[in-house]
């Protein structure tokens, strides 16, 4: 049977999921290389995060890299990659005082191993934190995530770990990277393009979606709280007959 449960309608959402899009553009406006609209986007993360506490939001999930990005130019992917390194450096301080626990999704293995190293070391760092939960996904795609979530399950199948005859829709999530967070409530997507690109397929089979025009970096926590506000007028219904 599926778990989620009909919240009432005033309730805000749990767990937001953002696409950051529109940072290219952004910077094409002004007449600057893309790099310079990511890195403008990466500094807009820290005052969406800020703003997640008053808004009774527990988990924020932001795409900062899919699967499908390595078919940029080798210069963009360069210039992303230094700068995961630079937020890490940079954000760690900030992230461990406002109680952030922040965890990776997506597959390392193609990552930069220093990036990674890095990596690990933020979630340790952060571990205990509680007051919001950052999940940030580099090197993410939903069908990579669902095929390697299933060459584990196949694994534990093999090793007589795990009965197929028991195989149901709440064994597979517990292969995947977001196997501790709850499935996003809200996913907003920036820059005006209306589809998913590979983000949280499985997760999201009922999210309510937000499309917006706004490029990622000028998204300000004011917008974000209007997005968020807008989420209580809507009815979930699961597949059910709401009264
Ligand atoms: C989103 O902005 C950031 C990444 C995908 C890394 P884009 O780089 O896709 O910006 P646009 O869509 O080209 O404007
Ligand atoms: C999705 O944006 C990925 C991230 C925001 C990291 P893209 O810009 O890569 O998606 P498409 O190519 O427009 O579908
Ligand atoms: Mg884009």
């Amino acid at each position: 049977m599926a778990k989620p449960q009909p919240k009432a309608k005033d309730d805000g959402p749990r767990h937001v999921a953002i696409i950051m899009d529109g940072n290219g553009r952004w910077a094409t406006q002004r007449g600057r290389p893309r790099l310079f609209g990511h890195q403008a986007g990466a500094r807009r993360v820290r005052e969406i995060v800020e703003a997640c506490p008053d808004l009774g939001v527990d988990y924020l999930t932001v795409f900062a890299f899919s699967t499908e990005n390595w078919k940029r130019t080798q210069s963009e992917v360069a210039g992303l990659m230094n700068l995961f390194r630079r937020y890490i450096t940079r954000e760690a301080k900030a992230l461990k005082v406002n109680d952030v626990c922040v965890r990776f999704i997506g597959d390392r293995v193609r990552l930069d191993k220093k990036l990674v190293s890095m990596m690990d070391e933020l979630e340790a760092l952060t571990a205990h934190c509680q007051t919001v939960n950052l999940t940030i996904a580099i090197n993410y795609g939903g069908r990579d995530e669902v095929a390697r979530a299933t060459k584990r399950l196949a694994r534990d199948v093999a090793a007589g770990k795990l009965d197929p005859e028991a195989v149901d829709e709440e064994t597979l999530p517990k292969y995947l990277d977001t196997c501790v967070l709850p499935d996003p409530d809200l996913v907003i997507r920036t820059s005006g393009e209306a589809r998913i690109s590979n983000f949280l397929l499985w997760q999201s089979a009922y999210a309510e979606y937000e499309f917006i025009d706004t490029l990622w970096p000028d998204f300000t926590a004011a917008e974000f709280r209007d997005v968020v506000g807008g989420f209580g007028t809507r009815d979930r219904r699961f597949g059910a007959v709401m009264a």
